[in-house]
């Protein structure tokens, strides 16, 4: 049964690559959580907003819509592929042109990749966070090798693969849960206003 006052979750694309595999694993969470009482989810693809490759001077309305959405977020799971050892470019852009979004309210991860699981890319994202006020969650969702983890359809190859991720997914969701009520309480004290 849904909460009267559930958080609002954004499960964030960190990949807008053509053929982008971030589909696969944002539709599998999707399918995981969208049910979950406590959160009310909302998806966020840069595709859908016109990321400027620049920085831009000001907002374009596509901007200002995707920082309006972010800014009404209370928690964040962004799903990240490895790209050489960190995390991609159009995330990073996103993250800078709406850096005052994601303040004071906790990041979650899933990753993915090679032998790495995409956790090269989930260590530099917790640098960025930092810096942004935000709180990264210490569990994270890794998927080691995900290219032949799935099948064409987006079927898991390995029920046992399948199993793991989905348990440890809900642990992680508890956590950001946990972390969600406790920033949106935060986010309300009057000491909030030193948080700069
Ligand atoms: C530009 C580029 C760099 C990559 N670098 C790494 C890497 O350093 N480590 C790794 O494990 N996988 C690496 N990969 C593999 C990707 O993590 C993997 O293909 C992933 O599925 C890409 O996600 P996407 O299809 O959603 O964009 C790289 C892929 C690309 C396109």
């Amino acid at each position: 049964m849904a909460t009267r006052d559930p958080l609002t979750l954004a499960l964030v694309y960190g990949s807008t690559r053509e053929g982008r595999l971030c589909d696969t694993l944002v539709n599998w969470a999707a399918e995981q959580i969208r049910d979950l009482p406590d959160f009310a989810l909302q998806v966020i693809d840069p595709r859908d907003f016109a990321v400027p490759a620049d920085f831009p001077n000001a907002a374009s309305a596509s901007v200002r819509q995707l920082h309006h959405r972010l800014t009404k977020t209370d928690a964040f799971l962004v799903v990240t592929p490895e790209y050489n050892h960190s995390f991609p470019a159009i995330l990073k852009q996103v993250i800078d042109i709406s850096s005052a979004a994601w303040k004071a309210k906790p990041v979650a991860f899933i990753s993915y990749g090679g032998v790495s699981g995409g956790l090269r890319a989930v260590e530099q994202l917790r640098l960025v966070y930092a810096e942004l006020h935000a709180v990264t969650v210490r569990n994270v969702v890794s998927i080691i090798n995900a290219g032949d983890e799935f099948d064409a359809h987006g079927r898991w190859q390995s029920e046992e693969q399948k199993a793991r991720a989905e348990k440890r997914l809900a642990q992680q969701m508890a956590v950001l849960g946990w972390w969600a009520k406790s920033l949106k309480a935060g986010r309300r004290l009057p000491e909030f206003a030193a948080v700069s």
